[in-house]
């Protein structure tokens, strides 16, 4: 029989801010944290780390781009734990700006991994949710200034209140296919791969939120947010903060108390509620 015992999830964490997230959640959070890897053999080594640090973080493998895996995820965790209290969505990619890969590819690429995956692990995996579960969406500021590129009439489409999932699928397909076609800023699209994808992220977790205050579920509280400037593999080590700095506040997110009312359904950075877009 499945335990009722609490659990976190937080994909992409055998490095990065999403290691620091698990490193952070091992030590306040009171039930089972799982460090999730495409590869087996780099979360099995991340696992070791963190033991080495006198953590116990379990372990299951997850990319984000297979639905196998995140359904495999799903059937794991319904047998063991009988739901989700925490699901952190961090996995991400982002191309180097040296990268010659044509934009075409990188729009497509971007948005698959970063916005459609995201949202596929999302809908497998938010039946699981419990009351009061905590969902952190891991987005970027730099989605706040990629909104500010876009045309007014696709601003407005984005920022419509009563956009749909549905409808915003279709708008991230539009971006992808002016990408191929070459005329994405002519179409009204920023002239930025990943952060039309983390345009994505933020207004998914706008519409998340909206969907589950209509759910039975009680308290299921849905942000996303910005670790800020992190030095990762992704920042080519640049970033100014540590990854545990970058971590503080997804983990504050994926902590919130009972009954929270705000931030929910926001843009956090800083563990501040931003004005977005
Ligand atoms: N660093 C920053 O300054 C910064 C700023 C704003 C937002 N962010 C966001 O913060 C998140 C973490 O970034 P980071 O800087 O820690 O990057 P990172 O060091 O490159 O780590 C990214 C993590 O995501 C994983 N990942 C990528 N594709 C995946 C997939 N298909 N399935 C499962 N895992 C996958 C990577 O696994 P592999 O090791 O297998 O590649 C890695 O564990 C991302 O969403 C990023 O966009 C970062």
């Amino acid at each position: 029989m499945a335990s009722s015992r609490k659990v976190a999830v937080v994909t992409g964490s055998n490095k990065g801010i999403g290691f620091a997230v698990v490193r952070a959640l091992c030590k306040s959070y009171e039930g089972d944290v799982f460090l999730t890897s495409r590869d087996e053999g780099r979360g099995q080594a991340a696992v070791a780390d963190l033991n080495k640090e006198g953590l116990q973080p379990k372990f299951h493998q997850l990319d984000i781009n297979d639905r196998s895996s995140v359904d495999q995820l799903k059937s794991f965790l319904q047998a063991t734990y009988g739901g989700l209290d925490v699901l952190v969505n961090n996995a991400g990619i982002a191309y180097k700006n040296a990268d010659p890969a044509p934009f075409a590819e990188q729009g497509e690429v971007s948005c698959k991994t970063n916005f459609w995956a995201t949202l596929d692990v999302c809908r497998v995996l938010f039946p699981l949710l419990r009351p009061h579960a905590r969902v952190v969406n891991v987005s970027s500021l730099v989605s706040q200034f990629a909104i500010t590129k876009c045309s007014p009439a696709v601003q407005g489409r984005f920022k419509d209140p009563s956009l749909t999932m549905d409808g915003l699928e279709k708008i991230m397909q539009e971006f992808v296919d002016a990408a191929k076609a070459g005329n994405h800023q002519d179409q009204g699209f920023p002239n930025t791969a990943y952060g039309t994808s983390k345009i994505g992220v933020t207004v998914m977790s706008f519409i998340q939120d909206r969907e589950i205050r209509k759910d039975l579920r009680e308290d299921i509280v849905i942000n996303a947010c910005c670790p800020g400037y992190v030095a990762t593999d992704m920042s080519s080590h640049k970033g100014t903060k540590t990854i545990d700095e970058g971590a503080d506040t997804l983990v504050y997110l994926a902590l919130l108390p009972p009954n929270t009312t705000s931030p929910k359904g926001n843009f956090v950075s800083d563990r501040t509620i931003q004005n977005w877009g």
